[in-house]
């Protein structure tokens, strides 16, 4: 109990933080390890801010035990990392690189060792170039390559890992990397193209699904990490509440920042009328197996969420939360002008809750910040301490409210390669030294700590105290 009256965070809560492999890991041609888009992307002229790429980023793949050893230090309870495609299969298909699936057996071995449980997620956007090549997630045979990469690593590591992600984001990876171009592959392709690909990429999560029960060792638990597109209700009255579940759960704008797109295939085995209706003849002929095949009961549903999309008021109307508009506006923004309203989390979990039934995790939420080691050599992140700390306040209002959150993920371990805007951004826990690949804790590393070692309660403790009680400068 965190207060004698509402119920904390339950037994066996995950407590953790997340990471995705090109992001952090580096030795990209390490080994053997096959080209994936991204690092074909990042080499492209003026792809990534300051010409940065994932070549060595926070050299990971070297230093992979001293990562461990500074979870284990923080008192994480599970750790969400992504494999990469290509370091396990070099072309995508056939040939399995036994260097690139050793080192991630590796990484599970000392997990356990140190009491952290793995969470896996098998695609966080690290795509194999050799299959980009053949049409990537355009070619007919993209859900089967999916399935038969899945295998690979079922086979590999279901024995040890129970916990699945399927895919991260795909409203990223196809909206920024198939239809704006902003993240690789690049791609600016025809919105009814885009279509197809997000098709495929729904079958090539049934498959996965399919895959990973016909072939576990141990009982799985899988889910997927979709964004976290909230429109939550600019106050608490029923009419507003229900205004802002509509609007949340609607298909508007021929883009993809949206949930139903994908959940409602995933979970209810139709698309949204409304999306089909805007999309029109644009949409791809598919046979009804196909979303019998896309159709498959879930453990979980992720929720990757930094800030709301939308504030809706009682009649409809939607306040946009991001971007220009608001900027001057006297709100608080985060390192990269996103918004800081902790309630969307609480509105996020809730309603999708709602819709789906599943029991949720927030598989991401985090802040950048500009961070750096003050002169007693210790980061200092005061921002991120009283952040991560309102939002997961929310996080414990929703489970108080009756929704069922079996974890939260920090995003992220480490600083790291934050896409197209290269090394500027720092979300992590535990800083960077990029020149020297020193690592060091940021006072929100040790504030997590103590909220992990309590299961919560230690939300309680306003972050100032935290700071008087100098825990961080020990
Ligand atoms: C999410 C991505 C993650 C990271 C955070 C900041 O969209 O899943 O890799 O870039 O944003």
């Amino acid at each position: 109990m965190a207060d004698g009256k509402s119920p904390g965070f339950p037994e066996g809560f995950a407590w953790g933080a997340a990471t995705a492999s090109y992001q952090i890991e580096g030795g990209w041609n390490a080994d053997g390890k096959g080209p994936s888009v991204w690092d074909v992307f990042s080499r492209r002229k003026g792809s990534i801010e300051h010409g940065d790429t994932g070549d060595i980023s926070c050299d990971h793949y070297r230093l992979w035990e001293t990562d461990l050893d500074i979870m284990k230090s923080i008192g994480l309870k599970a750790y969400r990392f992504s494999l990469s495609w290509p370091r396990i299969i070099p072309e995508g298909t056939g040939a399995v690189s036994e260097k690139g699936i050793g080192f991630y057996d590796r990484l599970v071995d000392g997990l356990l060792e140190r009491g952290i449980e793995p969470w896996v997620t098998l695609f966080h956007w690290d795509y194999p170039y050799g299959l980009y090549l053949r049409g990537g997630w355009l070619n007919p045979d993209s859900s089967s390559w999916f399935a038969d990469y899945t295998a690979v690593v079922a086979d590999a590591l279901s024995d040890r890992v129970a916990n699945w992600i399927t895919l991260n984001e795909p409203q990223c990876f196809i909206g920024l990397g198939h239809l704006t171009g902003e993240h690789a592959p690049g791609l600016r392709l025809g919105f009814d193209e885009t279509l197809r690909v997000c098709h495929n990429v729904l079958l090539s999560h049934g498959k996965a699904v399919d895959t990973i029960r016909a072939r576990a060792k141990i009982r799985p638990s899988t889910g997927v990490a979709p964004v976290g597109v909230v429109r939550m209700p600019a106050s608490d009255k029923p009419a507003t509440i229900e205004a802002a579940r509509k609007s949340m759960f609607s298909v508007s704008s021929r883009d993809y920042w949206n949930h139903t797109w994908f959940g409602d295939p995933m979970l209810l085995g139709h698309y949204p009328e409304d999306g089909l209706r805007l999309f029109g003849d644009e949409m791809p002929a598919f046979p009804d197996s196909d979303l019998e095949q896309i159709c498959r009961p879930l453990d979980f549903y992720g929720i990757n969420l930094y800030f709301p999309e939308y504030i809706v008021e009682e009649d409809g109307t939607l306040n946009r939360w991001m971007g220009e508009g608001l900027k001057g506006s006297g709100n608080n923004f985060t390192g990269l002008g996103w918004p800081v309203k902790p309630e969307a989390i609480y509105w996020g979990l809730r309603f999708l809750h709602e819709r789906y039934g599943l029991p949720m995790v927030v598989t991401e939420n985090g802040l950048a910040n500009p961070d750096w080691p003050g002169p007693d050599g210790r980061v200092h992140d005061p921002q991120r301490v009283d952040f991560l700390r309102r939002y997961l306040l929310e996080v414990r209002r929703a489970i108080a409210d009756g929704t069922d959150v079996r974890g939260y993920f920090s995003w992220t371990l480490m600083d790291n390669f934050e896409w197209s805007l290269g090394y500027r951004p720092r979300f992590g826990l535990v800083h960077v030294d990029y020149k020297s690949g020193r690592r060091t804790l940021k006072d929100s590393a040790h504030w997590y700590s103590k909220v992990i070692g309590d299961n919560g309660d230690y939300l309680d403790t306003s972050y100032i105290n935290f700071f008087k009680e100098k825990e961080c400068v020990e």
